[in-house]
């Protein structure tokens, strides 16, 4: 799960997916990072720990990391939140069949139309409220394409 800071949408992102795939009982591995080295160590923003908090998920122990070469080679898949993330991270890497490990996240649940999870960032607590159910939607049906794959 891919954002700018990887202290808002990726985090919630990555809390997410944990919770579905532990209730699915789907053994995947599932990390977060940014596209930037803005908040490298840091915890997620307040108000992406307390929406997802309100929601039954623990956010406060993930810690800001930047995306690398590596991770494309660790990780099967890649959901970028918006296209400047997809630019940035498909930049990372030269070989095609790495660059299209990325994905927009909301082509899983509004397919083929490029939507973006907006940056909460700079706005008020209904921003997160959003991207809480933007992302909570997406990963639903991420939980079922890997349901259907291990079947
Ligand atoms: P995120 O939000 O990409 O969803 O983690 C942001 C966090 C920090 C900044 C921008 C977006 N920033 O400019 O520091």
């Amino acid at each position: 799960m891919v954002c700018l800071g990887n202290i808002c949408r990726s985090p919630m992102a990555e809390g997410i997916l944990k919770q579905k795939a532990e209730k699915h009982k789907l053994a995947i591995e599932i990390d977060s990072a940014g596209t930037s080295d803005y908040h490298i160590g840091d915890k997620p923003d307040k108000r992406a720990s307390s929406t997802c908090f309100a929601k039954g998920i623990d956010i406060s122990n993930l810690r800001g990391r930047q995306l690398c070469k590596a991770d494309f080679d660790e990780f099967d898949r890649i959901f970028v939140m918006d296209f400047s993330n997809y630019e940035n991270s498909i930049a990372l890497v030269n070989e095609p069949e790495k660059q299209a490990k990325v994905e927009m996240i909301l082509n899983l649940s509004y397919p083929g139309e490029n939507r973006s999870v907006p940056d909460p960032y700079f706005g008020g607590d209904e921003g997160f409220e959003q991207v809480y159910h933007l992302l909570d939607n997406a990963c639903d049906v991420l939980i079922e394409q890997i349901k259907n794959e291990e079947s």
